[in-house]
C-alpha cells in the first residue's frame, strides 16, 4: 500500500557529488489507520534529521526540537538558536513552500512531499527547492492533485514528533555535551530496528524500480496499474543515477514499448517518464538516441493524437535534444523540424506553437553560447570538440529553408503576453538568418507596431496607479531590439 514518499539526503555516499539524494519510501505490511501516513513522515523527518545532525553532531545537536509550550507566551524555550518550538494550541508544524530557489531549512521545518530537499555538505544546512517537475516549463499542470493531498495534517504530525522525541531524546540538558548528542541521536541501524519494530519496511530506489519494472513487466498487470508504476517511476528517475539504473534493468525498452502503445494514457505517461529520465541525464540521453526513440517520437508528434500525448512527448524530444547536437543532428536528418512546423501550423490554441518556439530559441541560443564561449582561453580541450559538434547542426540554415522566418511571427497574435514574449525572444534569435524575410513581412511590422503601442499604453496605465510594470517594459525592449534589427 502506498503511503507517501520524501526526497531526503543520504550521507553515507559522499563520494560522487557535493549532493546525493535518495528516495526512501515507507511500506507498512499492514495498514492500521489514518494515522499512518502522519506518522510514517514523522519518521521519515525524524531519521533524515537525526542522520544530518549525527554527522554535523558539534555543529547543530538539536536539529529537530519540538519543545513543550509553556506558559510563555512566544512559545519559544531554551536559547538555543536551532530549537523550535511548537506550541500547543494551534501552532502548526511550519510547512515551507518551495520555490525555484533553494531555500534553506530551519530545524523543525517541514516540506510538502515532492519537494527536492538537498543537504549542503558545506555548510550543513539542509535546502529545498520544488521538485525538478516543478520548474519545468513544460508540465505546469502536473501532481496538482498530489500535492493538496500530500499536504499533511500538522497537528497529527505535531503530535506525532512529539511521541518520537520523548523516546529519542531522554537526556537532559546538564549531561555532558558529547555523550548527550551521541545518545541523543542513535545510529541508523538502531533506527531500521525500530522502523522494523513499527511494521515498517525501508525500500531502496533500486528495489522500487526493479518491483515496479517487474510489474509492469508482467502479462497480468491491468492498463490502470501500468499507468500508476509510470507515474512512480517519473517521480524517481528526477535523480540522475535512478534514470541510468532505470537503462541497466531495461527499463527503457519497456518505456519505448509504452511509447507505442495503442492507449493514449500509457503513451502519454511513457513520454513523460522518457522525458524526465533523460533532463540534464547526458548518459541517459546516449543512450536514449541510440535506442531509436526520436523517430519513435517524431511519429507519434507526426500523426494524430490527443494534445496531451504531444504536449509530453514535445517534452521528451525537447529533453533529449538540449545540450545534446548528436542528437540535434539526428532530429534535423530525420525531418523534425518538418515535423513541428506542420505541428504548428496546426496548433490554433498556442499551447504546442509556444512550446516548439521555446524549443527552437533554445537550441538556437544554445550554440550561440557555446560559440561565444570559444573566445575565453581559459577553457578545456573538450570545448573545441564541443564546437566542432555544434558546427554540424545545421540548425540556422534549416530554419530559413523551412520556413520558421514567417512562422515564428504568427505567434506574436496570441492574446497571452507569455507566448508573445517568447516570440519575440525567438525572432531576435532568429534575426541573423531572418532578417530579410522580417523586413518584407508586413503583417510581422503591423503586429510589433501595434502592440508596441499596446504595451507602452499598459506601461502608462500601471504608472498612474503605481503597480509594477517591468514586465511589460520588458517585452517594449524586446520589441525596440528587435526593430533595431530590422533596420
Ligand atoms: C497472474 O495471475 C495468476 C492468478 O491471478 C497467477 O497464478 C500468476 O502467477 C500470475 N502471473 C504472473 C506472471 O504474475
Ligand atoms: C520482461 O519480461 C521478459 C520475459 O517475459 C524478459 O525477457 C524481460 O527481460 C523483462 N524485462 C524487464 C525489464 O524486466
Ligand atoms: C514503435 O513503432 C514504430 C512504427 O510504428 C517502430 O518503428 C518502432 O520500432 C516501435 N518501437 C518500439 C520500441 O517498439
Amino acid at each position: 500500500m502506498y503511503v507517501g514518499t520524501v526526497s531526503v539526503f543520504t550521507w553515507n555516499k559522499p563520494s560522487q557529488d557535493t549532493f546525493q539524494t535518495v528516495t526512501m519510501k515507507l511500506i507498512p505490511r499492514r495498514a492500521t489507520g489514518a494515522s499512518w501516513s502522519c506518522l510514517t513522515l514523522a519518521f521519515l523527518l525524524v531519521l533524515c534529521c537525526c542522520h544530518i545532525v549525527s554527522i554535523l553532531g558539534q555543529k547543530s545537536e538539536s536539529a529537530l526540537t519540538v519543545v513543550e509550550n509553556t506558559e510563555e507566551d512566544d512559545g519559544v524555550v531554551g536559547d538555543e538558536e536551532e530549537e523550535v518550538a511548537v506550541d500547543e494550541d494551534g501552532g502548526d508544524l511550519e510547512v515551507v513552500q518551495p520555490t525555484e530557489e533553494w531555500q534553506t531549512l530551519k530545524p523543525g521545518q517541514a516540506v510538502p512531499a515532492g519537494s527536492h530537499v538537498r543537504l549542503n555538505l558545506q555548510t550543513g544546512q539542509r535546502e529545498v527547492r520544488l521538485g525538478e517537475e516543478k520548474l519545468k516549463y513544460w508540465t505546469q499542470e502536473h501532481r496538482e492533485k498530489e500535492e493538496i493531498q500530500s499536504l499533511f495534517n500538522p497537528d497529527e504530525l505535531k503530535q506525532a514528533l512529539k511521541k518520537m522525541k520523548e523516546d529519542l531524546n531522554p537526556v537532559t540538558k546538564d549531561t555532558d555535551q558529547q555523550d548527550s548528542v551521541a545518545s541523543r541521536f542513535r545510529p541508523i541501524e538502531e533506527l531500521k530496528r525500530d522502523l522494523a519494530q513499527l511494521d515498517l519496511q525501508v525500500e531502496t530506489d533500486v528495489q522500487i524500480m526493479r518491483r515496479l519494472l517487474d510489474q509492469f513487466n508482467s502479462s497480468n498487470s491491468t492498463t490502470e496499474q501500468k499507468l500508476s508504476i509510470l507515474q512512480e517511476l517519473e517521480y524517481l528517475v528526477h535523480q540522475v543515477d535512478n534514470a541510468q539504473t532505470l537503462c541497466s534493468m531495461g527499463g527503457l525498452q519497456l518505456v519505448l514499448d509504452g511509447l507505442n502503445s495503442s492507449d493514449f494514457r500509457l503513451q502519454e505517461n511513457s513520454a513523460f517518464v522518457l522525458g524526465s529520465a533523460v533532463s540534464s541525464n547526458p548518459a541517459v540521453q546516449v543512450k536514449v538516441v541510440e535506442s531509436g526513440a526520436l523517430q519513435t517520437l517524431l511519429t507519434i508528434l507526426a500523426t494524430t493524437q490527443p494534445l496531451r500525448v504531444k504536449k509530453k512527448v514535445l517534452f521528451a524530444v525537447a529533453s533529449l535534444l538540449r545540450n545534446f547536437p548528436y542528437a540535434q543532428r539526428h532530429f534535423l536528418s530525420h525531418g523534425g523540424l518538418q515535423v513541428l512546423s506542420e505541428l504548428f501550423r496546426a496548433d490554433g490554441g498556442g499551447v504546442l506553437r509556444t512550446r516548439i518556439v521555446t524549443m527552437l530559441y533554445d537550441m538556437i541560443s544554445e550554440k550561440e553560447l557555446i560559440s561565444q564561449a570559444g573566445l575565453d582561453p581559459m577553457l578545456d580541450a573538450s570545448h573545441e570538440e564541443r564546437v566542432r559538434q555544434y558546427a554540424r547542426v545545421s540548425l540556422q540554415g534549416e530554419l530559413l529553408e523551412k520556413g520558421w522566418c514567417s512562422l515564428v511571427p504568427q505567434l506574436l497574435e496570441s492574446t497571452e503576453h507569455d507566448y508573445r514574449e517568447k516570440a519575440l525572444r525567438a525572432l531576435l534569435a532568429m534575426a541573423p538568418v531572418c532578417s530579410d524575410q522580417y523586413r518584407s513581412d508586413s503583417s510581422l511590422l503591423g503586429s510589433l507596431h501595434s502592440l508596441k503601442h499596446q504595451y507602452q499604453e499598459m506601461i502608462q496605465s500601471e504608472m498612474i496607479l503605481g503597480e509594477e510594470s517591468g514586465y511589460f517594459v520588458e517585452i517594449v525592449d524586446l520589441i525596440d531590439a528587435l526593430q533595431v534589427k530590422m533596420k
